[in-house]
């Protein structure tokens, strides 16, 4: 990919730097993994072993960057090292996903992280509309979306198979690149 892979949030914010994942994040992501909530709401492998983090950092990863199939950051501070979380974007469906480590959440860092990834996606044109979605009562993700802007498309099977295979029910949305980012009505609870 010829394009910048490290991303930083244009103005305000916390200021995040989105970057590659190095082999240095191996530890973090093995033990940010074990959360039961990861298990739940992600199709992360079940239980999660070292090599899965270290397969996900040295293969999955690289692999999508180079096919642009899929885009992966690792979520940090602007001024640290510290992995907090990840964040990617897969193609040409415009799918995000994304998850932090248990400490790091309830801070926005996830509204701005994906407002940093769909400048970039606009602003390059790799997509001009973003795809969400997350198991219906992930109200976390949900509120994500709804404050960064996305339209609740309603409860549809999930795109991406789960561990047994199947595709449960999911809430949807999409973020058109013309869209505000503010949020809209339309929410289960709005
Ligand atoms: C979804 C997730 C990335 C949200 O990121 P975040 O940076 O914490 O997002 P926000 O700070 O905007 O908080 C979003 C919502 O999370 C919930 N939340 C807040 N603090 C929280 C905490 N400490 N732990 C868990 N959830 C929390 C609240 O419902 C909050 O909404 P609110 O602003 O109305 O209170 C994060 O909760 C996560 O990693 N969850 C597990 C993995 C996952 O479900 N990923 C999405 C799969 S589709």
């Amino acid at each position: 990919m010829a394009l910048s892979s490290t991303l930083t949030a244009a103005q305000g914010g916390t200021g995040l730097r989105l970057d590659r994942l190095t082999a240095a994040d191996a530890t973090a992501v093995f033990d940010y993994c074990q959360d039961p909530v990861f298990e739940r709401y992600l199709t992360i492998p079940w239980p999660y072993l070292r090599s899965d983090a270290t397969s996900f950092i040295a293969g999955f990863v690289p692999k999508g960057w180079a096919s642009d199939a899929e885009y992966t950051w690792a979520i940090r501070e602007a001024d640290s090292d510290e992995l907090l979380g990840v964040i990617a974007l897969r193609l040409p469906s415009g799918s995000l996903g994304f998850w932090l480590g248990a400490a790091h959440r309830g801070r926005g860092l996830l509204p701005e992280a994906v407002g940093v990834v769909a400048d970039w996606a606009f602003s390059t044109g790799v997509t001009d509309s973003l795809r969400w979605e997350c198991l219906v009562g992930n109200t976390s993700s949900a509120r994500v979306a709804e404050k960064c802007g996305f339209t609740f498309l309603g409860e549809v099977p999930a795109e991406s198979a789960y561990r047994d295979g199947g595709h449960p029910l999911s809430w949807s949305g999409r973020l058109l690149s013309t869209d505000p980012r503010t949020p809209r009505p339309g929410w289960p609870w709005a």
